[in-house]
């Protein structure tokens, strides 16, 4: 683990914002509990993100179960699918991800992308060992594992279910219902910010590779014909961009321009995944995110997901490492053109012309005289399947004979049989199956980038601090409230300020233990942005200190200014030296 880890992972647990799960039974891995502190600042965060993604764009919400049934991941492709190469060491029987390992020992990236047989190939080349009893793994199969956790619904085994390993899945079955909430009309949004599940072989580093994770997905389903995103909000800003070009360029390096440059110089190829890495960008900014160590990844081809047409990540850098953080995917109309074959429900919306259009429409009539005496009991099918050819390939008919296929037997009619016809029909519309394009936040993977791209060090009255400098909208405390001692009225005045406070609607924590320079330090270790100082002055004229965490400035303010105060600095509507 990176120094950064480590000492992230020290101050989470002591200081109450995440730690390893059920650890007094020994715990099972990949699996991590928010304390007060982390489920406070991942609660912000998803409201931050409702407030930008749902909220601000016009998108609608909906919450589904954990618990899908098997023909949702059948139609979905995630049963066959969704798997992780796992390689399995001969002696201590421990399994691992054999593309990491790949990766961990080698300068490759993306060895996912590759065939089972060559990432085999590459353990024995490279003489890889087993991380946990240094075994060679040399000759050893990699296999397809597939990540989905499997139960049982009801009694019994017949009626199989997973636990959903995406959100997205619950949003696409609702189609049918959330296009008539949508009256039918795109485009539209659909949000969802619920738990996802997926049976890591070898989940580390935290809350980065979890079993059990949040995410915040949103589909926005498109025409992909006429729909196309106002990019005037976004045009003027600016990503780091890393795109496939050059990560496959020996010299390739991160490449800098603004949305409207991207799209215009094709780099990002789909207007709706540029709008939404604007977007994205000023909100991971907003949130604390350090633009230093940010940047928008392009999937290479081999990488991109079993639905994706095109893919970017966005990437944060922890511990000298890359990870995603977000993924931006053109799913194209992969998922409802799925769910509607296996279902057999209506995943299209219906797109009403402005002015009726009159078409051409081929047609049959077969004579069922004719075809009766002649193929017997496949007749029925090979008059549905000359209107199905009449639909597609109305060419077929052009000759005197057509030929139609039941089960790899061909069979032969006379056109003059088929009633085959050309008529004119006024169509009022057509259906349209929406694309999607898809921004997927990972909540737990933020809240561990936030942290760990607040985390401080500086020194204050010749002693060392750690410090979180998170955004005051982030922070899971907004005031500490002290009074300088407990007594002489000074722990009644304080726990009135504190109450004001929170009526006020401000997340408040009163602390009264220990020296002030702690209770200090203790607030600025979770990033609370202000503590307020109740001291002998307040009981004369009625005013408080106000510390700043960052700078540890210091201001006094009237008692009956300070909610008002408080509330504009953390909007950043007034600084410190104005208070
Ligand atoms: N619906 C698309 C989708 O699920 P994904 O890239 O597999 O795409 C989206 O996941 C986000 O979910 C990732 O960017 C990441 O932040 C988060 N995520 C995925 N697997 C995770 C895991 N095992 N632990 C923690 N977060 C994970």
């Amino acid at each position: 683990m990176s120094e950064e880890g480590k000492r992230l992972a020290e101050l989470a647990k002591r200081r109450g914002f995440f730690f390893p799960s059920a650890s007094v039974y020994g715990g099972a891995a990949g699996f991590y509990t928010y304390g007060p502190q982390g489920a406070s600042l991942k609660r912000n965060l998803e409201d931050a993100w409702r407030d930008r993604f749902v909220f601000r764009e016009g998108h609608m919400e909906l919450e589904g179960p954990d618990v899908m049934p098997e023909a949702v991941f059948e139609a979905s492709g995630h049963l066959d699918g969704f798997d992780d190469m796992i390689v399995e060491c001969p002696e201590c029987g421990e399994s691992h991800r054999a593309d990491h390992l790949v990766e961990d020992a080698t300068a490759l990236e993306e060895v996912e992308a590759l065939p089972l047989d060559e990432v085999q190939d590459l353990i024995a080349d490279h003489d890889l060992t087993c991380p946990n009893c240094g075994t060679a793994l040399a000759g050893e199969p990699v296999e397809q594992f597939n990540l989905m956790f499997a139960t049982n619904i009801g009694p019994g085994s017949s009626s199989p279910g997973y636990l959903r390993p995406e959100t997205a899945q619950g949003i696409f079955v609702e189609f049918p219902q959330l296009k008539e909430y949508a009256r039918n009309q795109l485009p539209f949004g659909v949000a969802q910010i619920g738990k996802a599940y997926r049976n890591e072989i070898s989940p580390r580093k935290s809350l980065i590779r979890v079993r059990e994770f949040t995410q915040a997905e949103l589909e926005h389903f498109v025409d992909p014909e006429t729909d196309s995103p106002d990019l005037a909000p976004v045009e003027d800003v600016e990503l780091t961009l890393y795109p496939a070009s050059e990560q496959t360029d020996d010299d390739g390096e991160h490449v800098t321009m603004t949305v409207g440059e991207a799209v215009e110089r094709g780099v990002v190829g789909n207007e709706w995944i540029a709008y939404y890495l604007g977007r994205a960008k000023t909100w991971f900014e907003r949130i604390g995110v350090d633009m230093e160590r940010f940047r928008y990844r392009q999937h290479l081809g081999g990488e991109l997901a079993h639905y994706a047409s095109e893919c970017w990540d966005a990437e944060a850098e922890l511990g000298g490492d890359w990870v995603e953080i977000t993924g931006f995917g053109d799913r194209a109309d992969y998922d409802l053109k799925k769910h509607a074959e296996h279902s057999g429900e209506d995943f299209s919306v219906f797109k009403q012309y402005d002015e009726p259009k009159v078409v051409e429409k081929p047609t049959v009539d077969p004579e069922m005289g004719y075809l009766g005496p002649e193929f017997g009991g496949t007749a029925g099918e090979i008059a549905d399947a000359l209107e199905t050819l009449a639909e597609k390939n109305p060419q077929s008919f052009e000759g005197d004979e057509v030929t139609v296929e039941l089960d790899d037997e061909a069979f032969t009619v006379p056109v003059e049989k088929t009633g085959f016809s050309v008529e004119e029909v006024k169509e009022t519309g057509e259906h349209v199956t929406p694309q999607v394009i898809e921004p997927s936040f990972g909540v737990g993977r933020l809240v561990y980038t936030v942290v760990a791209h607040a985390l401080e060090r500086d020194e204050v009255d010749g002693e060392e601090r750690t410090y979180l400098s998170l955004p005051p909208e982030m922070a899971p405390t907004t005031v500490g409230v002290f009074p300088l001692m407990d007594k002489d009225g000074l722990g009644e005045r304080a726990h009135e300020v504190a109450a004001d406070l929170r009526e006020a609607g401000m997340a408040v924590t009163y602390d009264d233990s220990g020296a002030i320079g702690r209770r200090y330090r203790r607030q600025d270790e979770i990033g609370t942005p202000y503590c307020v100082t109740v001291d002998y002055d307040t009981l004369e004229d009625d005013t408080v200190t106000v510390r700043e965490r960052d700078t540890t400035a210091q201001t006094r303010v009237p008692v009956d200014e300070l909610s008002e105060t408080l509330q504009e600095l953390r909007d950043g509507d007034r600084s410190l030296d104005d208070a």
